[in-house]
């Protein structure tokens, strides 16, 4: 390569660089890539993201999404501009989390910081250095009055003042906006029928927004509110109502305690994903959203909503998960149309929109039996429990239809299955029906298991 092409692409020189890896990585996103196009995704981040030099990496990301087809909504934040601003003119007063009382003082520094904020990030949007990545993004940014607010008034005897709360949002000029392709920015400040300005949260801006929008995604951009297990692990999904148990249980700090009650509440009300990510990653919205287990919280309404029965727009997924595995001889080859004929006896494993395992279940009534099959997980992400999960769904299943026992035709998974409490068996424990179609040159070992 010359030196005149753009440096980005030199790290393809790079000795240790192998463009195998790079062509198995760029197709394994691809999926993810399919379901971005269309989808709305509200992004709440506070001035905190500002201050600590994270707004340009951020808005490169959010560019390459709206790039995909993402329809973006950008909430922006300003508490500690806000503070800086209040601390400069001589006030001791400082904001915290959470809605609080707005002097009039308080209102014309939270106005400067979200005018800067708001430039800072049009700036950002507008950059277009050749060899970076918003070379030739040409993204527009729009900003107005789309919100509605109204005082938070008097509640137990402290008047809130310019304290504001979402009355309603301009959701027709909104969605064209976004529709078109355009980043919709909205500054925590809303406005009254009466022209006065009020002082919004971000946190409670951006739920209100997603909500409104029915959003795909809320993602809040934070500095350190992810949850994470007893051993630092991160948690990276969480059910709404385990999420709500954990706030009343009342242990995580304040921010994050915010941060996941806003989330819950965008989820139950219909936003399908809330998300708690790490700015302080490089690229950590991209690694939530392109790897598997992401880097951040998601809260879900409910975990199993990913389990759910195969349809016909699912067979291509389906049979990229199996191929692999005809070919190597895990599976015995059953051909495209098969799956298409028995796609309705296939469960799915789905998580964001890719499918990544699958088990069909085929049941022989009359024996009261019934045959697990194509029981898969996609091999990057095995090793979870996703195994389980589908096992535990087709026995669930087979119990429902009266089934008494389960069996398996299996070459190389035997000890899975005995572990998972299957014993071995014989042709003559099989259904008559099935005896007659084993396929005695394959000699798969049968499994059973007692449901
Ligand atoms: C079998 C399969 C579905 C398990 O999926 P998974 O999501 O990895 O399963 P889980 O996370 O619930 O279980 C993982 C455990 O199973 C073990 N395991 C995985 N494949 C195994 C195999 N072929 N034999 C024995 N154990 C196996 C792993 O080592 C791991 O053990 P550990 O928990 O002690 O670390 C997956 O390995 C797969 O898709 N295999 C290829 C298809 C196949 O053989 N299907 C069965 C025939 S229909």
């Amino acid at each position: 390569m010359s030196t005149n092409e753009p440096e980005t692409y030199s790290a393809l020189d790079a000795p240790e660089y192998a463009p195998a890896q790079f062509v198995r990585w760029f197709r394994e996103v691809a999926p993810y890539v399919h379901t971005l196009r269309g989808k709305t995704f509200v992004v709440g981040f506070g001035g905190d993201l500002v201050q600590a030099g994270a707004l340009n990496a951020l808005i490169q990301d959010l560019s390459l999404l709206t790039a995909l087809g993402v329809h973006l909504v950008l909430v922006h934040g300003s508490r500690p501009q806000v503070n800086e601003q209040l601390r400069l003119k001589g006030f001791s007063y400082q904001f915290g989390r959470g809605i609080e009382p707005t002097s009039p003082e308080a209102l014309e520094c939270a106005k400067e910081a979200a005018g800067e904020i708001r430039l800072d990030i049009e700036a950002a949007f507008s950059q277009g250095l050749p060899n970076t990545p918003m070379s030739n993004a040409h993204i527009h940014i729009i900003s107005g009055n789309f919100v509605t607010a109204q005082p938070v008034g008097v509640i137990d005897g402290i008047d809130y003042k310019h304290s504001g709360k979402v009355r309603k949002f301009d959701l027709d000029a909104m969605k064209k906006i976004i529709s078109h392709g355009a980043v919709l920015l909205m500054s925590p400040i809303g406005f009254s029928p009466t022209g006065e300005a009020f002082n919004l949260a971000m946190e409670e801006l951006a739920t209100s927004t997603a909500i409104a929008l029915s959003a795909d995604k809320l993602i809040f951009m934070t500095q350190n509110s992810i949850l994470k297990d007893l051993q630092d692990n991160v948690i990276t999904e969480i059910a709404r109502e385990d999420a709500d148990n954990l706030i009343r249980q009342g242990h995580l700090d304040e921010d994050t305690a915010c941060f996941l009650q806003h989330a819950s509440n965008a989820v139950k009300r219909g936003v399908k994903r809330a998300h708690l990510i790490p700015f302080e990653l490089d690229g950590s919205i991209l690694l939530e959203y392109f790897t598997h287990d992401g880097v951040g919280t998601m809260v879900v309404e409910d975990t199993l909503d990913d389990l759910r029965p195969a349809t016909v727009d699912d067979i291509g997924a389906i049979v990229s998960l199996i191929e692999p595995l005809e070919a190597d001889g895990t599976l015995v080859p059953r051909g495209r149309n098969v799956i298409e004929r028995d796609v309705e006896k296939f469960t799915v494993l789905e998580h964001d929109g890719i499918i990544y395992g699958c088990v069909s279940l085929i049941p022989y009534p009359e024996s009261k039996m019934a045959e697990m099959a194509c029981l898969i997980v996609n091999p990057d992400w095995q090793g979870s429990g996703e195994g389980e999960i589908l096992l535990r769904h087709a026995e669930n299943k087979a119990r429902a239809l009266g089934v008494k026992r389960l069996f398996v035709l299996t070459t190389r998974t035997s000890h899975w299955f005995v572990k998972r409490g299957f014993v071995q068996g014989t042709i003559n424990d099989l259904p008559a029906e099935k005896q007659m179609n084993y396929n005695r040159s394959r000699n798969s070992l049968i499994f059973i298991k007692k449901l």
